[in-house]
């Protein structure tokens, strides 16, 4: 619940929802529906006025290194280089750890991340996808057992977002850690989650519906777009979010 110049806004009501280990889950819904509110609570940014999050076993009620979190700008800090940045959350996660080993580290995510040679670029000489790698790349430096995206693709240009998918796709199966993304883009959530939470519009929105996606791991765009179930789960998504009312 927001408290508002109105009155009191309740964005998310009920939302409830199991996380398997190493699952890849989409969040997907309307502008306004309330997936960011999610997403922050389950990242500790935001506290839920009622109820809570439990992650193995344990009440989240602020931010940790357990949780990587990428938003949908980059968000590096200018004056360092993309090393550095990644860097910096390497010495928070890992405060032991030498000059060296920290250097490691962020080589050795960035190299993941399909990006090695940022290393000494500073955020305003690389491209918003190549910057958005690098902010994966600090997320998952922190060997976090959960990665939490929102919208982390949707400022980029088309063909840049899909090789971003691809590289996440990549790496998720590399790592296989709990991604919960948030994303509008009914494709994007096809092509990369084992589970689709679909939220309804607010106020008062929550998880209309659950959906499984049914295409074998690991997967290759082509064979998702040609799988014969591929469209009959689109146009489920679509007519549900549909009926919530609110275009795309
Ligand atoms: N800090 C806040 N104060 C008041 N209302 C808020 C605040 N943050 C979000 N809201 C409202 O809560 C609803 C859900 O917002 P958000 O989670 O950002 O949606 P989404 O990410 O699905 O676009 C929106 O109607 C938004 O205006
Ligand atoms: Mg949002």
């Amino acid at each position: 619940m927001f408290t508002t110049p109105s009155g009191p806004y309740v964005a998310v009501r009920d939302v409830n929802a199991r996380i398997k280990e190493s699952e890849f889950v989409c969040i997907l819904g309307h502008s306004g529906c309330g997936k960011s509110t999610v997403l922050s609570i389950i990242a500790g940014l935001q506290k839920a006025t009622l109820g809570g999050v439990v992650l193995n076993g344990t009440e989240v009620d602020e931010p940790g290194m357990d949780r990587g979190v990428v938003f949908q700008l980059p968000c590096l800090l200018p004056w360092l280089t993309a090393g550095e940045n990644v860097e910096l959350a390497v010495r928070r996660a890992f405060p032991k750890y030498g000059r060296q080993q920290r250097r490691q580290q962020a080589e050795k995510y960035l190299a993941l991340l399909g990006v090695p040679e940022c290393y000494n670029q500073l955020p305003a000489e690389l491209s918003l996808g190549i910057q958005q790698c690098v902010s994966l790349a600090r997320a998952l430096s922190l060997e976090p057992e959960f990665l939490l995206l929102d919208e982390p693709f949707s400022m980029l240009d088309s063909l840049t977002r899909l090789d971003l998918q691809d590289t996440l796709l990549e790496v998720w199966e590399k790592l296989r850690r709990i991604v919960v993304m948030v994303t509008h883009d009914v494709d994007e959530a096809l092509y990369l989650a084992d589970r689709l939470l679909l939220m309804t519009d607010g106020p008062e929105a929550r998880i209309g519906e659950i959906l499984p996606v049914p295409f074998a791991r690991p997967r290759r765009r082509t064979e998702v777009l040609e799988h014969p179930e591929y469209y009959a789960c689109r146009s489920r998504i679509i007519e549900f979010l549909g009926n919530c009312g609110g275009g795309l």
